[in-house]
């Protein structure tokens, strides 16, 4: 029944749609609005796992998963609202979201997709993206990347590599800026990156195409029967200028990162486990902070919300 649960369900936007409504309305009428699932990232696997900090992971952050491990709860992901999206789609993004279980019981999260830039950069601009893609009609979507070539950066980039061989052999990235203090109370600009410890890993794209639409969860099962699938975590360090406003931009490629832990994740979790909560980025520690100017980054929170609301009504 492939083609009934693609029905768009989606309420019309209306005057009165806040922006976060707006936006989720406009991923709806995009990839159809699907009960119970995200809106976005919809189709996922729930994961476990542990972090575990560098000695220089203390220097960064004061926050208390870079000073003893901590359990994760973490979920990969393919981009787009598409509960069938195909894992062998090139021009596609991978996720990992994450709950760092920190020892109060309160969570940092830290959210990641297979690039380094976002598709907009600002939620109107998104918007504006989402609304023209959805109209199917070419000289409005050609227009919108006219506009805004800024948008155009995150389809090359994933389109110049190979498609991810598995979840667990993409690499990841932040984005977004985050500002790190430390028990001293220095403050350094980040970005954060993950690197699978052994190395990205892709497909050509005829092998991609041979393996079909769903083969990374069977894939990832059969990684974890012979051990933990781990990835090295980097914070990026951005220098004084770095633009801090704009996931649509890389910072310059020789800025020095330093390792702050190893993500190990060890098997499968309940679905239940990832659904009954946000994996929201601006849920942090204390020691990480969202960087106050970038646009897309408070209102992900929003939006988040609404999509929390929708699926769990
Ligand atoms: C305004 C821009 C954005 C919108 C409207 C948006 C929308 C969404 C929505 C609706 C969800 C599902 C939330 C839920 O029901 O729990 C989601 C999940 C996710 N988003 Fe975004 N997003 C945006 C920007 C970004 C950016 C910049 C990143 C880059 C790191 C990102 C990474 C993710 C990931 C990894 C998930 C999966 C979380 C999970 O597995 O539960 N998103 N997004």
């Amino acid at each position: 029944m492939a083609a009934l649960s693609l029905v768009l369900l989606a309420a019309p936007a209306s005057a009165e749609d806040s922006e976060p409504e707006k936006l989720i309305n406009a991923l709806n009428n995009l990839f159809g609005a699907h009960a119970k699932m995200r809106a976005a990232h919809t189709k996922g696997i729930c994961i476990k796992g542990n972090f575990t900090p560098t000695p220089e992971a203390a220097s960064l952050s004061k926050a208390p998963q870079f000073a003893a491990p901590v359990q994760l709860i973490g979920r990969f992901s393919l981009g787009g609202g598409n509960p069938m999206a195909s894992d062998s789609q090139k021009d596609n993004v991978r996720g990992i979201a994450m709950h760092f279980q920190l020892p109060d019981g309160s969570n940092s999260d830290l959210l990641l997709i297979s690039a380094p830039i976002f598709a907009a950069k600002t939620p109107e601009d998104f918007l504006a993206l989402l609304t023209a893609v959805a109209s199917k009609d070419k000289d409005k979507i050609g227009a919108y990347f006219k506009e805004h070539p800024e948008s155009t950066r995150q389809g090359a980039w994933l389109k110049a590599r190979p498609t991810p061989a598995s979840y667990a052999t993409a690499d990841y990235f932040g984005v977004h800026t985050f500002y790190l203090t430390n028990a001293k109370g220095e403050r350094q600009a980040v970005k954060w990156k993950a690197e699978p410890v052994g190395g990205f890993v892709g497909l050509s794209d005829k092998d991609a195409e041979a393996k079909g639409t769903d083969f990374y969860a069977k894939e990832l099962n059969d990684k974890f029967a012979k051990g933990p699938v781990a990835f090295n975590l980097y914070a990026v360090l951005g220098q004084p200028g770095d633009q801090d406003d704009d996931p649509t931009a890389e910072w310059p490629a020789d800025r020095k990162s330093v390792k702050v832990g190893t993500i190990s994740f060890s098997g499968l979790e309940p679905a239940a486990t990832c659904d009954e909560g946000i994996f929201d980025p601006n849920v942090v520690a204390d020691g990480i902070e969202p960087s106050p100017n970038d646009k897309i980054l408070p209102m992900r929170s929003l939006d988040y919300a609404v999509s929390f609301g929708r699926r769990t009504q």
